[in-house]
């Protein structure tokens, strides 16, 4: 299998199809909006989006079968599923912010090996494929050199629909207000992610999300020397809904922060 070859085919689909969801911000009306849950909603633009991504995946490699956010396929692969979530930052989309993206992750088996993040207003295109190293557009990519937090910028996702851990959650605000250069909510876990590779920040961390969020830009930040954990240190971050990711040099200090009250 041309890993190299079938990453460069996926960012042309995902700038294919993003064009199509920066074509529909000024389309998109009120009656379009549907709730999935609290605070949670979607559009026929990321209902598009996902069914052209899996039409396009498919063309890719027809044996693999997919892990979708809005449900438009229930194809399941026998060793290789892409993971696709077909617009990240959905809010943002809805608000005409201009950060959104898409993101596809390619696992074989439950290892994922090539990730690609778009993001659509700057067209901004992150990759990374097992074996190589992680680029953005045509330049490699490497996590910042940032070693004390107070160096540091930070991101995360503010919680929207679970709230069992919100108090917590607020001390280690709290916590990084006081001992870094400043917090960022982008509303694009996977731009986080992303631009955490590239060295726009210095750590993300975030609780509730899912494998469609996380799966690609983890696996570009791993590519881009970059350690990604779960709160509690461990290797489960796809699919445990809790993710720090980092640089590398400030993971120790991001986690103990995070560890203390989540
Ligand atoms: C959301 C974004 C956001 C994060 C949320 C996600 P969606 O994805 O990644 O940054 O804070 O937890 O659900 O719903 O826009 O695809
Ligand atoms: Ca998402
Ligand atoms: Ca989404």
């Amino acid at each position: 299998m041309n890993l190299k070859l079938i990453t460069q085919q996926v960012c042309d689909l995902a700038k294919e199809v993003g064009s199509f969801v920066r074509s529909e911000v000024d389309m998109v009306r009120r009656e379009d909006i549907e709730t999935k849950g609290l605070h949670d909603y979607v559009t026929y633009v990321d209902k598009t989006s996902e069914k052209r991504l899996v039409k396009g995946l498919t063309k890719i490699l027809p044996e693999a079968g997919f892990i979708v956010e809005e449900g438009t396929t229930k194809i399941k692969g026998q060793r290789y599923n892409w993971v696709v979530d077909p617009l990240d930052g959905t809010t943002n989309f809805l608000h005409h912010l201009p950060v959104f993206s898409i993101s596809i992750a390619l696992m074989d088996n439950n290892k994922v090996i090539l990730g690609v993040v778009f993001e659509i207003n700057t067209r901004e295109c992150f990759f990374a494929w097992k074996g190589g190293k992680a680029y953005l557009n045509d330049t490699q990519i490497e996590v910042s050199s940032t070693k004390s937090l107070n160096d540091s910028l930070i991101a995360t996702g503010f919680p929207y629909a679970d709230f069992s851990s919100l108090d917590n959650y607020l001390e280690v605000l709290r916590s990084f207000m006081k001992s870094t250069r400043g917090i960022r909510r982008f509303g694009s876990a996977a731009v986080d992610l992303a631009y955490v590779a590239c060295g726009r920040f210095d750590a993300f961390f975030e609780y509730g999300l899912h494998p469609w969020d996380v799966a690609a830009g983890a696996f570009i930040l791993q590519q881009a020397n970059g350690i990604v954990t779960g709160f509690n240190g461990s290797n489960n971050f796809i699919s445990n809904k809790e993710i720090v990711a980092s640089n590398g040099y400030l993971h120790n200090i991001i986690l103990s922060h995070v560890k203390k009250y989540l």
